[in-house]
């Protein structure tokens, strides 16, 4: 029987997740739909009941429903309980699950990295001291994942008090968090990963502050993937790190989305090809 997922959001125009699932699908050769929607906050809850009433057997959530669709859902996976947001729901006979595959996903990205850097819970990754800007939605997942990972996190953003709220959130877990307002300091030249996840790029604009003075040794990402290189990984990349955009971030929770939906292995480097010659034809 054919298979329907979609994903939810509001602006969900852009959303690469369709092709993305879709050529997984025809790798596989399993027949199964992958339809985007676009609704509205105050919609979300009928449009819960419809998906189900339709007969879909999953779909993925983006913004700005990750945290309210919760009230929605029958049951939480450890992963969207610890980060109190849902980018993934599955159904099974009428019971919502809903997970969380961004942290995890976030992490796969940066382990394809030479680096190592989160290579599990090893020496390597333990105790090295990642940084991460902003601390909205985004921020919260990969700072979860860090944390268990074993990394010594500093976060920082713009409303300094969002930072503390998050860092008290990393430490209530178990995880080592300091914070600050997001300005220029020691951490440039001490981190060993970088993460930017605020907006700021996404429209090609500089970034807030320059970054002389960074460990030229550090990995820095940035979780923007249009554009494909922001000024800010380019500045990182003249002072000789490693840089990475958010295009992995994003292939790896579509990639742990569809394990979690077809119980199967994802066809990686199909859904990598059909992201990066999407992004190419933007
Ligand atoms: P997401 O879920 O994608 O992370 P978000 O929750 O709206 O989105 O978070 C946006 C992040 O970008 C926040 O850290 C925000 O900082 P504030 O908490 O101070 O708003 C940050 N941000 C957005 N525009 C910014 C700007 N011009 N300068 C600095 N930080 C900015």
């Amino acid at each position: 029987m054919e298979k329907h997922f979609a994903v939810i959001g509001d602006p969900i125009g852009h959303s690469l997740s369709p092709v993305m699932h879709r050529a997984a699908f025809k790798a596989k050769g399993i027949e199964a739909e992958y339809q985007r929607f676009r609704v509205s906050p105050e919609r979300l809850k009928e449009a819960v009941e419809g998906l189900v009433s339709l007969g879909f057997d999953g779909w993925n959530v983006t913004l700005p429903h990750k945290e309210k669709i919760i009230p929605f859902l029958h049951e939480l996976t450890p992963e969207a309980e610890k980060a109190g947001a849902v980018n993934t729901v599955r159904v099974d006979h009428g019971k919502l699950t809903g997970h969380n595959t961004d942290g995890l996903g976030f992490v796969r990205s940066i382990e394809e990295d030479t680096s190592g850097l989160a290579a599990g819970k090893d020496s390597r990754s333990h105790g090295k001291y990642a940084v991460i800007l902003g601390a909205g939605g985004a921020a919260k997942g990969i700072a979860l994942a860090l944390a268990d990972r074993g990394l010594k996190l500093h976060i920082l953003n713009r409303t300094a008090g969002k930072a503390e709220e998050l860092a008290g959130l990393v430490r209530a877990r178990g995880g080592e968090a300091s914070w600050a307002e997001l300005v220029p300091g020691a951490w440039l030249g001490q981190a060993d990963l970088i993460v930017q996840t605020t907006s700021v790029g996404l429209k090609g604009e500089k970034f807030l502050f320059s970054l002389q003075g960074i460990n030229p040794r550090a990995l820095v990402v940035d979780i923007i993937f249009r554009p494909a290189e922001t000024l800010f990984l380019k500045e990182a990349k003249s002072y000789g790190c490693r840089t990475l955009n958010g295009l992995g971030m994003l292939l790896h929770q579509g990639v742990l989305a569809w394990e979690y939906w077809l119980g199967e292995q994802a066809p990686v480097a199909e859904m990598w090809t059909a992201l990066t010659k999407a992004v190419a034809a933007d």
